[in-house]
């Protein structure tokens, strides 16, 4: 039998345990009364982000045990040998270096002993020089067309963080050009997304990192079928295909000019890798100077990350925080709130870093991890939300601890529109941590005229717990700079959990099963004589799929 990890059965873990008992019938809303200063103790700033953590199921005593967790289980020294190029991803036997791509320090950063800095200097020169291009208008479709719509195909952390920051960042769009993201292999999307262009003008950009995604693939085949439906030959291709890959030789079989192939490494993870060439995007649309100072936020709080003591370490709090909510309350999601109509994707982009990263079960000393270990992240933006799923997160029997997010200033900023969005993001947070009490309903109901048992019963429904934690966190405003400090934030909060948890955050071979079956049960789609020999579920929805769609 393959034996179980024992951090459950550390001193510090056992004290958590114990003070999670000891809060467990105390109200958040009595802390506040008893200690003026309660937000001053529980709130840090860094790297132009707030974090008002204050109502949180937190005092003194659980904080500092929390740090005592972190330390026992050395988080610095695990977070060191990741920023110094260490074989951090063990199970793939790669280093971890993202925060290589957005080092401004001057210093190398070696992986088995070779300075990694002059490769990644130079493709992000080649991508300036591409984006310069493309927004002077230099780049030309074979018919001598101006070319100002771009395709980006790609999936999972080759789509999501390239897509999502250029949303976020809409302020800074360039103008009379188009960026359009596809990933999914239901062709509708990427029927919609052509059916509109002008292939002449247009230029399509295949970013995979492994160059063997399957529907990155077929996405870019169709396209260029598509491409070369409308007029043009394999001649005129180097003028309207990229590619970003780690897999230059793939790439260059694909049909990929090598001039065109921006390259990445392979200690760049997925879903870490907008830092890379796969944020080509990203500078195609909001220039490459706005996409530099997305790299020096994050690189800002790399250096906060590494020198701030745990007790005044954003990423640090955060990720012990949420432990605190999934080991020691049953909390089995967080949810993501961000009060900015253009942040409303970054709910989307937190699940893959944070699900992909520690939705794991295994240790690094390959035991069996016997406690929960990455919750589900979901959420979108606020105020829709309070219409919504707000309701189960106030009175439902669940603990979902919840991040609201608020710029304090936002471009083309509506005075009223922008006081309300702030005063329902302040609002939530209060009501879920004061709740109200079934005096307080019941005293409201006082002037209803109704008996003493309806007007029970009546308070006990609007009765509202309260006790319910949240983080707040607050940007002068969301300029690149910031977004890139808010992303490495979280990067980092996923990285200080799975070195607790004791997880590789870097390798996802429960993705890796599903691509296989997927490519397994594709050829027996194809493939309409073979016999199908999996499970009879599968086996008859591959039947009704084959009778759907004769050949
Ligand atoms: O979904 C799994 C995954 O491996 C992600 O980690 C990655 O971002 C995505 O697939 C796409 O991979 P690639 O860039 O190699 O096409």
């Amino acid at each position: 039998m393959i034996p179980e990890t024992t951090l459950d059965q550390t001193a510090a873990w056992k004290t958590l345990a114990n003070h999670a008992d000891d809060i467990r019938h105390q109200h958040m809303r009595d802390w506040f009364a008893q200690d003026p200063d309660r937000a001053g103790k529980f709130t840090l700033d860094a790297c132009g982000i707030t974090l008002d953590f204050s109502k949180n199921l937190i005092n003194d005593e659980v904080m500092t045990a929390l740090f005592d967790l972190a330390k026992q289980e050395s988080v610095e020294a695990k977070r060191d040998a990741m920023f110094d190029g260490a074989i951090v991803n063990h199970t793939e036997q790669r280093a971890v270096l993202h925060t290589a791509l957005r080092n401004f320090s001057g210093a190398p950063v070696k992986v088995d002993g070779k300075d990694v800095m002059p490769d990644i200097r130079q493709t992000q020169a080649k991508m300036r020089q591409f984006s310069e291009a493309f927004h002077n208008k230099e780049l030309k479709g074979y018919t001598g067309k101006i070319i100002t719509q771009v395709v980006a195909i790609g999936i999972g952390g080759s789509f999501l963080g390239p897509k999502i920051m250029s949303e976020a960042l809409k302020p800074c769009w360039i103008k009379d050009v188009d960026v359009h993201f596809v990933a999914n292999v239901d062709g509708c999307h990427l029927h919609d997304v052509l059916s509109e262009l002008d292939h002449e003008e247009t230029l399509i950009i295949m970013s995979s990192k492994s160059f063997s995604t399957q529907e990155t693939l077929r996405n870019t085949l169709t396209a260029k079928e598509w491409f070369f439906t409308q007029g043009g030959e394999q001649k005129d291709i180097a003028k309207h295909f990229i590619a970003i890959s780690s897999n230059v030789k793939a790439a260059t079989e694909f049909g990929i000019d090598e001039k065109n192939i921006f390259p990445m490494w392979d200690w760049v993870g997925g879903r870490y890798s907008l830092w890379s060439a796969i944020g080509l995007p990203i500078a195609l649309r909001i220039g490459f100077d706005n996409y530099e100072a997305m790299l020096k936020g994050a690189y800002e709080m790399d250096c906060h990350f590494k020198t701030a003591p745990l007790n005044q370490n954003l990423p640090v709090i955060m990720a012990l925080l949420g432990i605190w909510y999934v080991n020691f309350h049953h909390a089995q999601s967080h949810v993501l709130l961000p009060y900015y109509h253009y942040l409303r994707g970054f709910p989307a982009y937190v699940q893959q870093l944070d699900m992909e990263s520690n939705g794991k079960r295994v240790a690094g000393d390959d035991t069996v991890v016997g406690y929960a270990t990455g919750p589900v992240i979901w959420g979108s933006e606020g105020t829709n939300g309070q219409h919504s799923f707000h309701q189960l997160i106030h009175q439902g029997n669940v603990l979902i601890p919840a991040d609201f997010m608020l710029p304090l200033n936002v471009p083309n900023q509506h005075a009223e529109h922008h006081a309300m969005l702030a005063s329902n993001c302040f609002g939530q947070t209060q009501a879920l941590m004061q709740g109200k009490t079934f005096q307080a309903c019941f005293d409201d109901l006082a002037s209803q005229g109704l008996d003493d048992k309806t007007r029970t019963a009546l308070a006990t429904h609007k009765t509202m717990p309260g006790n319910k934690p949240s983080n707040t966190l607050l940007f002068e405003q969301l300029d690149p700079q910031t977004l890139g400090a808010l992303v490495a934030l979280y990067e980092h909060k996923v990285f200080v959990q799975g070195a607790i948890w004791g997880v590789n955050s870097f390798d996802q071979w429960g993705v890796e099963l599903g691509k296989v079956l997927g490519n397994q049960v594709l050829d027996k789609i194809e493939n309409t004589e073979a016999t199908l020999d999996f499970d009879s579920s599968t086996n008859q929805l591959i039947s009704r799929f084959r009778a759907a769609n004769p050949t």
